[in-house]
């Protein structure tokens, strides 16, 4: 608890561009939290480095992920934004939290499993100890709830073992966090092949609308998404791509699939596409448009930067002393 509110936590990774999937199915619903909760979303680039990144790239891609957190209406005074790497006590609790992981629950992680498959010539140990960074990002801040999609779930599951293990040899240091059900956030499919989730790093530039996409790239994107074959608008489990375009429309206009159903009930998926592709664009444009001027503004970001990392340092440290004392790490003399 700080003030009288809940801890939430969650965190992006700089990497690949951000999608529609990305701010419908996250940080669209991360803006209606902050009332409620006291919000912590990093950009973590540490765990970025776990596959091998260009540092003038990533430097670039974070910031730029972190200005699209404010672009996307989190104001920083309320909600914290920082960069995981500008608070040291991210990777010194992972050290401590590493000697309570065990090799076989990492074993487990499919994530890791997937990844290593991916990148069989760098399977490093960090890709390995990945969630044990997760869960400190976690446990450092005592969250309460942590928004994250279902990919992520093992990971928050393994969180909470490490932390109850904790808990159990040296008492009620670590808050349990639980992943965050609220409203669901939307569970946007790649245009491409809507088996799959819409993915930033899809080597298919087709499959995701990217954020920064213009209105007639996102068009013509719609245009060639796949469809089904019942030529009709139609929201059901035998429809999965026109399924998901509903889904995408619904969330762009607030309309629900009843409602969208009828709106193009004897329509052809052409007329629909476009319609998607419009509701799309209506909402990419202002998003783009605050990102353009945040971007112009160098000082504010870098305040919010410099602020929000010294916030976010003053509850790591309370978290990590804390933990140092209690495992029996020398008290400092000062
Ligand atoms: N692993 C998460 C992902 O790739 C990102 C992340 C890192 C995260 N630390 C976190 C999410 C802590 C929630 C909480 O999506």
């Amino acid at each position: 608890m700080i003030d009288g509110k809940k801890v939430l936590f969650s965190g992006m990774q700089a990497t690949g561009n951000l999608t529609l999937g990305n701010y419908l199915g996250a940080l669209k619903n991360w803006v209606n939290l902050s009332d409620e909760y006291e919000c912590f979303y990093s950009v973590v680039d540490m765990h970025s480095i776990t596959v091998r990144q260009d540092p003038s790239e990533l430097r670039q891609r974070a910031r730029k992920l972190l200005t699209l957190y404010i672009a996307a209406g989190l104001d920083p005074k309320k909600n914290c934004i920082y960069y995981q790497s500008h608070v040291s006590g991210h990777a010194e609790l992972a050290w401590i939290l590493n000697c309570f992981t065990y090799m076989g629950e990492l074993n487990r992680m499919t994530q890791f499993k997937d990844k290593a498959a991916k990148h069989a010539d760098n399977i490093n140990a960090g890709l390995f100890t990945y969630p044990v960074l997760m869960a400190s990002d976690i446990l450092l801040y005592q969250s309460d709830v942590v928004p994250v999609g279902k990919d992520q779930l093992q990971h928050l599951e393994i969180t909470r073992d490490i932390a109850q293990r904790f808990n159990a040899i040296y008492g009620d240091i670590f808050t349990i966090p639980e992943p965050f059900m609220g409203k669901a956030g939307a569970n946007i499919k790649s245009l491409q092949d809507p088996s799959k989730k819409m993915s930033k790093s899809d080597e298919n530039t087709n499959a995701s609308i990217y954020l920064m996409d213009d209105p007639d790239t996102v068009i013509r994107k719609f245009k060639r998404a796949v469809t089904d074959s019942e030529a009709q608008v139609r929201y059901c489990e035998e429809q999965p791509g026109i399924r998901n375009l509903i889904e995408i429309y619904c969330a762009c206009t607030g309309k629900t699939p009843e409602e969208t159903e009828k709106e193009f009930d004897g329509k052809g998926y052409g007329d629909f596409k476009l319609a998607v592709g419009e509701s799309v664009a209506d909402i990419l444009k202002p998003l783009q448009a605050r990102f353009e001027e945040l971007s112009r503004d160098k000082a504010y970001i870098d305040n919010v930067i410099k602020e929000n990392a010294d916030k976010a340092n003053y509850y790591a440290m309370k978290t990590l002393r804390k933990v140092q004392k209690k495992i029996g790490f020398p008290e400092r003399i000062r």
